[in-house]
């Protein structure tokens, strides 16, 4: 890669040089500098619940396996063989005891590590030859209130440290309600689109702006005049912590209106009381409100649909999206149920809104391209950073949620990671004393 990223990416004014979308060596970088030096989210702890119960999934370009072992704890690590690189694993999820490679029949544990294979002998009569040298490559592993993250990184921060601040608003959709949260069984889809996975991403961290246009061909017919959803920067904010974040509203149930079912709304209301001691009345806003985000660098969610989802990098131009329903536990089955089938009418592979914005990304990726084309910037100038001083608040918060000023943050953050040699070169807004609940 011949130029510097902070070069390609003019957060404070606000252009980006399309090239990031689609330049092959801007995208190896990435896979080398973003996406293994990142804590990246891999499963649910619901996911893998049982002590041998398992899911694979990817981290960058990497298929990793995610695995609960016997004592509880959550391993991850690659799932390509040691002996001739043979992908140990086919199953998107499962429940075992070991994993036994097709190709020579090498076994690996619960942890990774190589328990046995055929002819044994012949291998520990090699001198320097060490069963703990050839297991399966473990990454660093935390959990953050049921999400668990992974990086391959030694020198990255703690999860707590490159969360930072962003957990305080986390907790609107990890802990709004007794007993933690869980995926939903059923609520998964898997897809590909044609496009650069960080249109999606910076889609979901900032860009309110498009459901204006782009989503009211599906939203208007069924919900009415602007799809029943009102949007602008009166009460309305967009927060960063480390490329991390967040634009919402104060509407409390939002999103979730435009999924129109008076049940589910009906029951939102109900909760509302209850939410707003747990949180105070800032955050429990957050709970459904219109509203997305975008923990950096690849995973998102949609308060109030509940989706979320990551956006797996497949080469420059191809993403895949895994997307499930996150709830919390002690809501009604019943209930549960209606926001997996609404998330699955809304934001899925065949969803009335998810559509609208695979094509736009998918267009805006190749229509980027150009000789003549990818001498223009793209325009990430709408409104100011950083203009809000309201206490109990923390990180970057801009007033108004149109606005571009989080996709420039993503972008200054991505630019950073690119650059720097080691994490001594890049700054980590450190956590401040825990918040209160701001009113
Ligand atoms: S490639 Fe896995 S045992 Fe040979
Ligand atoms: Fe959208």
């Amino acid at each position: 890669m011949t130029h510097k990223a902070a070069d390609l990416v003019d957060w404070t004014f606000g252009t980006v040089d399309r090239r990031i979308f689609w330049d092959p060596a801007i995208y190896e970088r990435e896979l080398e500098r973003v996406f293994a030096r990142s804590w990246l989210f891999v499963a649910h702890e619901s996911q893998v619940e049982l002590p041998g119960s398992f899911i694979t999934t990817y981290m960058g370009e990497d298929s990793v396996i995610v695995a609960r072992a016997g004592a509880g704890t959550i391993n991850v690590f690659l799932n390509s063989c040691p002996h001739r690189g043979n992908r140990v694993c086919f199953a998107d999820s499962g429940e075992g005891r070991q994993f036994t490679c097709n190709y020579h029949g090498w076994a690996f544990g619960l942890d990774g590590a190589l328990k046995k294979m055929p002819k044994m002998g012949l291998y520990k009569s090699t001198p320097g030859f060490r069963m703990e040298d050839w297991g399966l490559k473990r990454a660093r592993v935390a959990s953050y209130k049921g999400l668990v993250f992974a990086t391959f990184c030694e020198e990255a921060p703690s999860l707590d440290e490159w969360l930072g601040d962003f957990r305080w608003y986390l907790d609107a959709v990890l802990d709004a309600e007794d007993g933690g949260t869980e995926f939903l069984p059923g609520g998964a889809t898997r897809s590909v689109m044609k496009c650069n996975w960080k249109f999606p991403a910076d889609n979901f961290v900032g860009d309110i702006y498009h459901a204006l246009w782009t989503h009211l061909g599906g939203s208007e017919p069924t919900l009415g005049r602007h799809g029943g959803v009102k949007v602008d920067n009166a009460g309305s904010y967009q927060v960063s912590v480390n490329g991390h974040g967040w634009e919402f509203n104060d509407s409390f149930l939002g999103n979730a209106a435009t999924m129109g079912d008076r049940e589910l709304l009906r029951y939102m209301r109900s909760r509302q009381d209850a939410i707003t001691a747990r949180l105070g009345r800032f955050r429990a806003n957050m709970w459904g409100s219109v509203a997305s985000a975008t923990i950096f660098p690849n995973f998102s969610f949609l308060p109030g649909y509940f989706t979320f989802r990551t956006f797996q990098p497949k080469g420059p131009t191809q993403t895949e999206i895994h997307a499930w329903t996150l709830v919390p536990k002690n809501m009604p089955e019943e209930i549960k149920d209606r926001f997996r089938r609404g998330s699955m009418r809304t934001f899925s592979p065949s969803g009335l809104l998810e559509m609208d914005d695979g094509e736009n990304w998918e267009h805006s990726t190749t229509a980027n391209a150009g000789w003549v084309t990818r001498n223009q910037r793209l325009c990430y100038a709408m409104a100011p950073i950083g203009e809000v001083e309201q206490e109990g608040l923390p990180g970057s918060v801009s007033a108004g949620q149109l606005s571009d000023a989080n996709q420039r943050l993503f972008y200054k953050r991505w630019a950073q990671m690119m650059d720097a040699e080691t994490w001594a070169d890049m700054p980590v807004e450190v956590p401040v004393a825990e918040p209160e609940a701001a009113e």
